[in-house]
Parts: C-alpha cells; structure tokens; sequence
C-alpha cells in the first residue's frame, strides 16, 4: 500500500473512540524505527515533520523521497500518512507539491481573520490533491523548532468557524504545551475539550504536546475528541537515554566488536524508539487497529 492521507484512519479513530500516534521524525532511523514498531503492532501511524526538521534533512523532496522509499522497502502494509506538523502557509503549499499526503497549517499567530482565510485556500489546495489538513485555532505553549508560543486557549467559536471549512482535523489549544511540562502544570482543560467537541460537531480533534501527560488524561481527552496524539520530546529522550547508556557502559570503546560501528552506536536509540511507539499506541488504543 503506498503513503495515504490522514483522513480514513483519523475518521475511523474518531469513531471507536481511540487515537492514531503522529511521532515527528528527524532522520532514517527514527522513520525506519517508527515504522518497524507500527508494522509490528498493527497500528496505523502519521509521520510527522516540523519545517525545522524537514530542513535538516535536506527538503520536502527528500524527506518524501526517503519516507516512501523506506515504507516500501519494509513493505509495510498498515496505513501511513507522511504530515507536515505546524507548516507555514508557503511550507503547506510546499509539502502538498512535494507529495505529503497531510499537512498541518499552523496560522494561530495570525489575526483570526487571516488564519480563517489562509485555512480556507489551502483547504481547498489540499484536498484538491487528495491530502488531508490540519489547521489550527489558539496556541500550544512551549516552543517547538522555534515555533514558539505563549499557549492561549482556543476559542470554541473560532474552532466552530475554521471546523466548518471542511478541514480533516482541528488542533485547538487546552492548555497543552510542546516539550517537557514544568512541575506546577495545571493540566488539559477537559471541560473547554468538550465544548470545542460540541460547538465543531463532533471534528476529529488533534492533542499537540503529547510528551509527559499522563496516560489516564490523554484517555479523558480521547473520550471528548481527541483522534490524533502529537508526540516528539517522548522520542527524543528515549533515544538520547539509551544512546548515553551504551556510551558510558564503554561499548562504543569496545575495538574487537567494532561498537563504534554507526550502525551499533545507534542501535539502542533506535530499539528504545521501538518500545516508546509500541507503548503509545497500546495506550492511546491503535495498536491492533490495522489487523
Ligand atoms: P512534544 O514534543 O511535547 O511531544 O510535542 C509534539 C508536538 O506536539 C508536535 O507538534
């Protein structure tokens, strides 16, 4: 099966009442961990890139390149959707021509007006192309890739607007934050969740800022909407505390085994990126879901 659009499997997650993992990935070894571990747990997956990341690895055309180079080569057979996470207007427009199958536009920092506008013709372009969208309405705190944000609640209204553009899913800030959360965080704002569910009609929902909320919350979230669970930091850290082990327990110094062989220096990372997926998508309940 070759790279598909969000919409089907984001739709069927709304619908039972689970969430589809997205994991941003930052090179082949993220791609390729990430999708060995959904193969093997019968998830549908969405591939994630931040502009930033996107950068780092040489282009849109190149990360399209390698992503489905490296599905079909695995022959993997569960859905997956290869997304832009918080794309410029000009980077969606970018993506969709680079072959994406889903973007994310991120216009939250625009005045209401001109995100309402920019949403509305790449909805159009995006659909047009048979990719789904994401757009989005108040701020995820935090600063991913030098998106930074102060966090300010999304306003039902606005989210109700943008909803009935027809966009595939809405990512509505609820008090959510990229990165590592700070002891006093005052958690999801549950009550403001249900009553974005409400006043859009019931649209998929998306959760940014999944690293460190405890899996019981991401559950009542999931209940109110939420069909799209946005996970990096979770990933990263996992790959740099294995990495860090095997380093300091002298196995890269290890001559006769060759442990400082690329491939074995980051073979740890790579299986604690394995776990964390297999993990998250037992926990947010799409793992089984592609049998
Ligand atoms: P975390 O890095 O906090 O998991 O957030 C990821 C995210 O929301 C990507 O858009």
């Amino acid at each position: 099966m070759a790279l598909v659009s969000a919409t089907e499997m984001i739709n069927k997650a709304h619908a039972g009442h689970y969430a589809i993992c997205a994991f941003n990935i930052n090179n082949l070894e993220w791609t390729k961990s990430i999708l060995e571990a959904c193969e093997a747990a019968k998830s549908p997956v969405i591939l994630e890139v931040s502009e930033g990341a996107a950068k780092y690895m040489c282009g849109y055309k190149t990360v399209a390149n390698m992503v489905k180079n490296i599905h079909d080569a695995l022959k993997i057979t569960v859905p997956v959707a290869l997304h832009l996470d918080h794309g410029t207007y000009d980077g969606a427009k970018a993506c969709i021509e680079a072959g994406f199958t889903s973007v994310m536009f991120d216009g939250s920092h625009y005045p209401f007006e001109e995100n309402l506008a920019k949403s509305k013709e790449l909805i159009a372009l995006a659909h047009a192309h048979g990719c789904s969208i994401e757009c989005e309405v108040g701020g995820i705190g935090g600063s991913e890739d030098g998106v930074t944000s102060s966090g300010e609640k999304a306003n039902p209204q606005e989210c109700a607007t943008i909803a009935a553009l027809g966009v595939d899913f809405l990512a509505a800030g609820i008090g959510n934050i990229h990165g590592i959360y700070p002891a006093d965080w005052k958690g999801l704002d549950l009550d403001l969740l249900h009553e974005i569910q409400v006043a859009t009609n019931g649209k998929p929902l998306v959760l940014h800022g999944g690293t460190g909320i405890p899996y019981d919350m991401v559950n009542e979230a999931i209940k109110r909407g939420v069909s799209k669970v946005n996970v990096n930091t979770d990933l990263q850290l996992a790959f740099q505390a294995a990495t860090r082990e095997y380093i300091l327990s002298g196995k890269d110094e290890d001559k006769a085994k060759k442990g400082f062989d690329p491939r074995k220096l980051l073979k740890p990372g790579c299986e604690a990126i394995k776990a964390k997926v297999t993990e998250m998508t037992k926990a947010f309940g799409s793992y089984g879901k592609a049998e």
